[in-house]
């Protein structure tokens, strides 16, 4: 295959700290296809989603810095269609491949994509493009918190705005490892829809009473972590809910705001504590091995459907800006896909 010279792609210009702004900066572009070097392999993108860690990364708030202007994306699917040496890249030449990038350089939102040949995991048979594009970022993460918890000896675990993507992927693997959930949302809609995939406990944190409900629930499930991506005071809220022990494990900045309300006599004398969980540094601490077959167990999750990330649109280059400011308005209604090559390829 005769490789072109350029590609189009989704282009930054510039990070704003208002998102809404950043979105309408972003560019359609012609620019260089990436050259390969050695253990890199060049992707066909076939899809690639937008995350909250990508609308992080547009207002220059996310753990990874580029030069702009670049191209956003930190996930996507595609077919590897050239190696740049070595063993590993020649193997996946020609497969299909989940992939992931986290380095300064042009990232999943465009026809073609370099990365390192081991930041991509091969598709299974039967496994979807568009589901296979969101392979890596939320079903790793809810797997590896709830292993987290797992190692710090909580009974069950409390997971804050959990009508989320990632939220919804936690119950089957939750209950596949016996660890009863707490999930609190913030609308009583998200709690009818995480009641309709089978949710036991669900609290809404508009409702009033809501502090003193999941105090309540934690000291009877004997909760002692929760995973939060909301931060702000919600953070102090159900630290205080745990008592005596409980660790917040933060993984988002959904509010924005900074982590609060967190009793300074809690962290001295109850031996609370309070880590952030950054599923880049966790895939590094794994061997290869062990990442290729956690990621062909999530993937037999999704081939047999009891694992699938919701999608409100799938859309080429020119509609992608306008649907990722509908999805920064309604997150719960589920993710953009960007289809460089049209929703058939
Ligand atoms: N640390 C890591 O390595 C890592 C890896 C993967 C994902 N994450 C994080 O995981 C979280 C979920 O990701 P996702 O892709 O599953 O999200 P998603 O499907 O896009 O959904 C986001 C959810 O968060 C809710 N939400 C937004 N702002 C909120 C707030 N201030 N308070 C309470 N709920 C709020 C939304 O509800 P509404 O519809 O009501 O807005 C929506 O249900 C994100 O924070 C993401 O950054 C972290």
């Amino acid at each position: 295959m005769t490789l072109p010279a350029t590609m189009r792609a989704i282009v930054l210009p510039r990070h704003a700290v208002d998102l809404s702004e950043a979105i309408a900066g972003l560019r359609v572009e012609e620019r260089p296809v990436p050259s390969l070097r050695k253990g890199q392999v060049l992707i066909r993108m076939l899809a690639a989603p937008c995350n909250p860690s990508d609308l992080l990364f547009l207002q220059d708030q996310y753990g990874v810095k580029k030069t702009l202007p670049s191209v956003p994306g930190w996930e996507g699917v595609g077919e590897v269609v050239a190696s740049g040496g070595g063993f590993l890249p020649w193997f996946l030449k020609g497969k299909k491949v989940a992939c992931a990038g986290q380095a300064d350089r042009d990232g999943t939102w465009a026809e073609y994509f370099v990365t390192e040949a081991a930041q991509c995991l091969p598709l299974l048979a039967g496994m979807d493009a568009v589901q296979g594009s969101m392979l890596i970022v939320n079903p790793f993460t809810a797997a590896a918190l709830l292993d987290e918890a797992r190692s710090l000896g909580s009974n069950a675990v409390v997971h804050l705005a959990a009508a989320s993507q990632l939220g919804r992927m936690m119950l089957p693997l939750a209950k596949d490892m016996r660890i009863p959930l707490l999930n609190v949302v913030r609308r009583p809609a998200q709690v009818e829809l995480l009641r309709g995939l089978g949710a036991e406990h669900v609290l809404n944190s508009s409702a009033p009473g809501h502090a003193e409900e999941l105090r309540a629930l934690c000291q009877r499930l004997g909760a002692t972590v929760a995973c939060d991506p909301v931060a702000g005071p919600r953070t102090g809220q159900v630290l205080e809910a745990m008592g005596q022990g409980g660790t917040v494990l933060v993984y988002g900045a959904l509010s924005g705001e900074a982590c609060g309300g967190i009793d300074p006599i809690g962290l001295i004398f109850k031996q609370q504590r309070v880590r952030g969980f950054w599923l880049s540094e966790w895939v590094q601490s794994r061997g290869m091995l062990a990442i290729l077959r956690r990621g062909n167990a999530l993937q037999r999750h999704f081939v047999s459907g009891t694992l699938r990330s919701a999608v409100r649109a799938e859309v080429g280059f020119d509609a992608f800006a306008a649907q990722l400011q509908a999805y920064a308005d309604d997150m719960t209604g589920g993710k953009v896909v960007l289809r460089p090559w049209g929703a058939g390829a």
